[in-house]
C-alpha cells in the first residue's frame, strides 16, 4: 500500500470504529416496556429497568381503563369485550419508543383471562422487534406465565424470544439480577 493511501485508510479508521461502537451500544441497550392497569406490573418493570440500567416505557392506552372497564365479573365490561375479541387492538397514547436504540426488550403485562391484554398485541404489532432479544414477563392474581405470550410471539416471529416468567409484585433487585444473568444479559 502506498504511503498516501495508507494514511487515507488510517483516517477512515475512527469512523469505522465509531460505527461499530454505535451498533454494539444499541445492542446492549435495554428497553423495559410495560402495560399496567393498576400499577403492579409497572412497579416490577421499574425494578427491572433500575436493576439492569434500562429505559422504562409505559404502554399507555389512548383511552384509560376505568375500574368499571376492568371488571372481569361483568361480561359486558370493556376488558371482557376486548379479551373476547381476538381482533381488538386498543390504541396506544403518544409516541412509540425508538426501537433502533435497543437490542433487548422486556415486555411486561398483567395476565387478563390467561393471556396478555390486547393492547400489548397493539404494541408488538406496531414496533419493529426484528432481531431484538425479547423477554416477556407478567404479574397476575395467581395464574402462571404459561402460554400468555403466545400471541405476541406469533405477531413478531423475527424477534429472538426468551422464555418469560411471572414475577411477584415485590420482585427484588437481586432476584431480577440473577434472572438477567440466566438470560445472559449483562448489566
Ligand atoms: C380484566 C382482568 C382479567 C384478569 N384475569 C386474570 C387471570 O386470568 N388470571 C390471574 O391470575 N389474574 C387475572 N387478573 C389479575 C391481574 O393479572 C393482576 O391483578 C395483575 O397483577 C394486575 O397488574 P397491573 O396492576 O399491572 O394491572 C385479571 C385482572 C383484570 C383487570
Amino acid at each position: 500500500m502506498k504511503r498516501r493511501s495508507f494514511l487515507l485508510a488510517l483516517g477512515a479508521l475512527p469512523v469505522a470504529f465509531m460505527a461499530a461502537g454505535a451498533a454494539s451500544g444499541a445492542e446492549r441497550k435495554i428497553l423495559v416496556a410495560c402495560f399496567s392497569a393498576t400499577g403492579t406490573t409497572k412497579g416490577v418493570a421499574s425494578t427491572i429497568a433500575r436493576t439492569l440500567g434500562g429505559d422504562l416505557y409505559e404502554i399507555a392506552p389512548a383511552q384509560p381503563y376505568t375500574a368499571a372497564d376492568l371488571d372481569w365479573h361483568d361480561k359486558a365490561s370493556r376488558s371482557s369485550l376486548e379479551m373476547a375479541d381476538a381482533g381488538a387492538r386498543p390504541a396506544i397514547a403518544g409516541a412509540l419508543p425508538d426501537m433502533a436504540r435497543y437490542g433487548t426488550v422486556f415486555i411486561g403485562y398483567p395476565i387478563w383471562w390467561g393471556i396478555a391484554p390486547r393492547i400489548v398485541q397493539t404494541f408488538v404489532e406496531r414496533c419493529d422487534l426484528k432481531g431484538k432479544t425479547v423477554i416477556p414477563f407478567c404479574t397476575s392474581g395467581g395464574s402462571a406465565f404459561a402460554g400468555s405470550a403466545d400471541l405476541l410471539i406469533k405477531a413478531a416471529p423475527q424477534a429472538v424470544w426468551k422464555d418469560g416468567r411471572r414475577l411477584n409484585a415485590g420482585a427484588s433487585a437481586s432476584g431480577i439480577a440473577s434472572w438477567a444473568e440466566e438470560l445472559g444479559i449483562a448489566r
